[in-house]
């Protein structure tokens, strides 16, 4: 099923009658000049994100690109990376979580040679989408990066000074400060669960034997410090008690200038399990098309309402419950579905927040780029670069026609990427082909608009097209 035409013509009026006059065809025509494209990308952030809220126990908090005016002043600022360094960390998030997900055993080299065993989150530098939420009593704003890539939250904590924890621009948080704060002891059932991969142990840094969490990511960024439980706010009036999370008391690493992480994997670390009871095991997102809108993250699946969703079943990873796995059945390009044998998806695809670049199999990934290419061929490709091999110069180009791209998924459902935002990234097709024997990755490039409703509890995962 495709996303109406009038779905697009609201979100995107100024160029609503190109869009409604292209679609039929499976094109759509953009505008590419600097005028046009500030109307289509305003440099002040506007909100047009619409969270469904039939189930009065849905808690949603606004989402915003961490680089861009939407982002909260605490974040906002320190210039966004070069399109090559993010595709860079983006490459290296992509390769750790496939082969953590296929169960190869992940060991990074440093620079002496000696591998380091990596079993935790992946790369956390290519993350890009930021929360802000209360933590403590009274509650204070803490802005953190969203992970579908891995479970265990944390912030930076008092007491931390600069050679421990990085500069963030909010202030520490405060344990002391917080009447709901208390730290995990060494010999409680929470410490011994975590002793599963998170290097718990005993620290007596504060004089007292607590348990000591550390988390390595895929690019070597460490936190370590103490776990914790506190109050979780929302937003006012709705709050998550006793949320377990690390209080982080040395962080080694890229990180830069927001205050922590939320983990969102499918683990019992994570927010999501931790308020199952509550919310049953689900949440959505919705990622925006540009960083001057808000989109949004929503504990809680809508009751009855579903309707605008386009269910696919959920897998979880056999490695292990982080990872989100769906199944691709099919690719259009232009309304005309490729020719690609279905058994080339079996491996599963991992939808993932983190991850920019999606990664298909080899087979799956030829298809679509010569397909892609002879629908643009009016536009010149550029030079391929070491990380994407069909980016176009559209210099010169008052507007560019490009065909919708559509992903068919196990149970028969299809939707259509929102174009351009869900199909091109600074002018370069958003997919790359990978190994055909390894679990795909479907990348936050191609999830933009679309609210992503990940249901554990019903098996699902549900695509909402121009939620913001
Ligand atoms: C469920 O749907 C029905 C009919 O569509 C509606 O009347 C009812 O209010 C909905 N329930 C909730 C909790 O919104
Ligand atoms: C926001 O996105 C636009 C368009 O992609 C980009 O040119 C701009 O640099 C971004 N803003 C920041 C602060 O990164
Ligand atoms: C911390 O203190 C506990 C209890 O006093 C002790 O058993 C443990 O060995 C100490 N751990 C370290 C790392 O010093
Ligand atoms: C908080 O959660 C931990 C497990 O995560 C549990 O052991 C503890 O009893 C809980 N405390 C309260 C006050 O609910
Ligand atoms: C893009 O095209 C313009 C106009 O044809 C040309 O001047 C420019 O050098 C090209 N840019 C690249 C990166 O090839
Ligand atoms: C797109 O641009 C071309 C020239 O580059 C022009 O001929 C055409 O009319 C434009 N189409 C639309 C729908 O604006």
């Amino acid at each position: 099923m495709a996303s109406s035409p009038l779905l697009l013509c609201v979100l995107f009026c100024s160029y609503c009658l190109v869009a409604l006059g292209g679609r039929e065809h499976g094109f759509v025509v953009v505008p590419t000049s600097s005028s046009s494209a500030s109307q289509s990308q305003p440099s002040a952030c506007s909100s047009v994100s619409h969270v469904t809220s039939d189930n009065p126990n849905r808690a949603s908090v606004p989402l915003a690109h961490r680089h861009g005016p939407c982002a909260p002043a605490s974040v906002a600022s320190g210039g966004e990376p070069s399109l090559a360094e993010r595709l860079r960390r983006d490459l290296a998030r992509r390769r750790h979580i496939i082969r953590k997900a296929s169960g190869r055993t992940v060991t990074l080299s440093d620079a002496a040679g000696v591998s380091i065993p990596t079993s935790l989150g992946a790369a956390v530098d290519s993350l890009e989408y930021v929360v802000t939420l209360g933590l403590g009593t009274p509650a204070v704003q803490q802005t953190v990066l969203i992970d579908t890539g891995s479970d265990l939250s944390w912030v930076q904590c008092k007491p931390c000074d600069s050679s421990a924890c990085y500069p963030q621009k909010d202030p520490l948080f405060d344990p002391s400060a917080s009447s709901t704060y208390a730290p995990v002891t060494c010999g409680a059932d929470a410490c011994k669960a975590l002793a599963n991969g998170y290097d718990a142990g005993c620290t007596n840094s504060t004089g007292t034997p607590l348990c000591q969490y550390g988390i390595e990511y895929g690019n070597r960024d460490t936190t370590v410090g103490v776990y914790s439980t506190e109050t979780l706010t929302l937003r006012p009036g709705v709050a998550v008690r006793n949320f377990s999370f690390g209080c982080g008391l040395r962080q080694r690493g890229t990180f830069d200038k927001y205050d922590g992480l939320l983990g969102l994997g499918g683990a019992p670390e994570s927010l999501v399990s931790q308020t199952a009871g509550t919310y049953g095991g689900a949440f959505s997102y919705c990622l925006p098309p540009w960083n001057s809108t808000t989109g949004f993250l929503a504990l809680g699946a809508p009751s009855n309402n579903t309707a605008g969703f386009l269910f696919t079943p959920l897998h979880s990873s056999p490695e292990g419950p982080t990872f989100y796995v769906v199944t691709l059945a099919g690719i259009s390009v232009g309304g005309k579905r490729l020719d690609i044998p279905p058994a080339v998806f079996s491996p599963g695809m991992i939808i993932d927040s983190g991850t920019v670049i999606t990664g298909l199999p080899d087979t799956a990934y030829a298809a679509l780029r010569t397909a892609f290419r002879s629908a643009m061929s009016a536009y010149p490709l550029l030079p391929p670069s070491e990380y994407l091999d069909t980016c176009y110069n559209f210099t010169g180009f008052s507007n560019k026609t490009v065909p919708t791209v559509s992903l068919t998924f196990d149970g028969g459902v299809t939707i259509d990427l929102d174009n351009p935002s869900g199909i091109l990234l600074e002018g370069c097709l958003a997919f790359v082909g990978g190994s055909s024997d390894d679990a795909g990755i479907i990348g936050n490039v191609n999830q933009r608009t679309f609210e992503v409703l990940y249901d554990s509890g019903q098996g699902h995962v549900g695509f909402r097209p121009g939620a913001c």
